[in-house]
C-alpha cells in the first residue's frame, strides 16, 4: 500500500490533463494548418493562442496548482503554447510570402511595352566629304573662307571677268533675286568668294572655299539645281601652274590614294588665264581596263576647272599682278561623290533618305 498521498490535488483541473493539452495543440496546429490567408491566420490565432484559448486557460489554472505540481504543468503548457506560436510564426511567413508572390504577380508592371522608337540619324555624305577635302588642305596649311548664298552680280560674274553678254549670265542659268534689278542672285559657283578673300586680305592667301551653288538646273539622275563645289585659291609672289598642279597632285593623293596623278588640259574660263581642266587618273582601273565603268575606259575622270587667276581678277580684287600671281581651282562635291562612290543617281544625294546616308558610315 502506498502512504498517504500527500500530494493529493483537491482541485480536478481538466484544462491540464496532458492528454487535453496534446488535444488543444493538435487542434491548433491543425486550424493553422487550415488557414489559407492571413486574415484567416488572425482568426486561428485568437482562438488558439489568444487571451481565451484553451491553452491559455489552462496556463492560468497552474497557478492553483499545489506548489510541487506547478513546475511539470508549466513547463507542458509552455511547451505546448510554444509549439503553437511557433506553427503559427511559419504559418504567418509562409502566407506573407505567397501574398508577397501573388502582389508581385498581379501589379507587375509591363515595362517592356514598345514605345515608338527614336531612329539613329546619319550625317549627310556631301558633309563627309566636304570635310574630309577641308582636312586635307588645313593639313597643307591652307585656311577655311565662306561666303553668302546670296551673292551680288557684281562678284558672281563682273569681279570675275564675266561680262554682261556672257551666256552664263542669262536666265537660262541662273536664279536672279527680286525684283528684277535687285543685283543680287543666288551665286552659280563659289567662285566670288575668291573676290572676295582678296578683298579682305593681303597675300599669302591660301584658302579653300566650300559651299552650296545654285544653277536653275532641272532634277534628274546627273543635275541638281542645289549643289556643292569647292574653291581653292592661292595668291602669293612667285605662284605658278607648277605650283597649281602640284597642290592638285597631293590633293587626289590624299582623296583617292597614293600613286594617283592629276593632268591639266587646256580650256577656257573668263576668271583664269591660262585655264585647264582637271583630270584625275582613275583610281578604280588605273587605265587599264577599256571596259571600265567609272572612266569609260580612258584612264582619266573629269574633276573640274582650275587655272592662273586671270590679271584682271586680280586687279579687280585690289591685288597688284606685278607682284603677285595667284592659282584657282573648282571642283563639284556631288560628282566627286558619285564618282568615287559610284553613286549612279543624283536623287540618291538630294533626297535626304536616312538609308542612303547611313551607308557612308560616319567617316569615308
Ligand atoms: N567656277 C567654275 C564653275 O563653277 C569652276 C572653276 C573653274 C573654278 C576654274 C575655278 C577655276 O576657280 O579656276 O564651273
Amino acid at each position: 500500500m502506498s502512504g498517504p498521498n500527500k500530494q493529493y490535488d483537491p482541485v480536478e483541473v481538466a484544462t491540464l490533463d496532458p492528454e487535453a493539452v496534446e488535444r488543444a495543440v493538435e487542434e491548433a496546429l491543425e486550424a493553422i494548418r487550415g488557414a489559407g490567408s492571413l486574415e484567416e491566420l488572425k482568426a486561428v490565432r485568437l482562438a488558439h493562442h489568444g487571451e481565451k484559448s484553451a491553452l491559455a486557460l489552462a496556463n492560468r489554472e497552474i497557478g492553483a496548482l499545489p506548489p510541487s505540481a506547478k513546475a511539470e504543468a508549466g513547463k507542458r503548457v509552455g511547451q505546448a503554447r510554444g509549439r503553437v506560436a511557433q506553427a503559427i510564426a511559419w504559418r504567418l511567413a509562409e502566407l506573407e510570402r505567397l501574398r508577397d508572390e501573388r502582389i508581385l504577380v498581379e501589379e507587375t508592371q509591363d515595362l517592356t511595352v514598345r514605345v515608338p522608337r527614336h531612329r539613329l540619324g546619319a550625317r549627310h555624305p556631301i558633309s563627309l566629304v566636304t570635310e574630309r577635302v577641308e582636312d586635307i588642305f588645313v593639313a597643307m596649311g591652307w585656311e577655311i573662307a565662306e561666303g553668302p548664298e546670296i551673292e551680288s552680280e557684281w562678284l558672281n560674274f563682273d569681279a570675275l571677268n564675266i561680262g554682261a553678254d556672257h551666256p552664263a549670265r542669262g536666265e537660262a542659268d541662273t536664279f536672279f533675286v527680286a525684283p528684277a534689278g535687285s543685283g543680287l542672285v543666288l551665286r552659280t559657283h563659289t567662285s566670288p568668294v575668291q573676290v572676295r578673300t582678296m578683298l579682305d586680305r593681303t597675300p599669302p592667301i591660301y584658302v579653300l572655299c566650300p559651299g552650296k551653288v545654285f544653277r536653275t538646273d532641272d532634277l534628274d539622275a546627273t543635275h541638281t539645281p542645289v549643289f556643292h563645289q569647292f574653291e581653292g585659291l592661292v595668291v602669293d609672289e612667285g605662284i605658278t601652274m607648277a605650283h597649281l598642279k602640284g597642290t592638285l597632285d597631293a590633293f587626289v593623293q590624299r582623296l583617292f590614294g597614293d600613286g594617283i596623278v592629276t593632268r591639266l588640259r587646256p580650256n577656257y574660263f573668263p576668271f583664269t588665264e591660262p585655264s585647264a581642266e582637271i583630270d584625275c587618273q582613275c583610281w578604280v582601273c588605273g587605265g587599264e581596263d577599256p571596259g571600265c565603268r567609272t572612266c569609260g575606259g580612258t584612264g582619266w575622270i573629269e574633276l573640274g576647272g582650275s587655272g592662273m587667276v586671270n590679271q584682271r581678277v586680280l586687279r579687280a580684287s585690289g591685288i597688284d599682278p606685278e607682284r603677285y600671281t595667284g592659282f584657282a581651282f573648282g571642283l563639284g562635291i556631288e560628282r566627286s561623290l558619285m564618282l568615287r562612290h559610284g553613286v549612279a543617281d543624283m536623287h540618291d544625294i538630294v533626297e535626304g533618305d536616312v538609308r542612303f546616308s547611313r551607308q557612308f558610315g560616319m567617316e569615308i
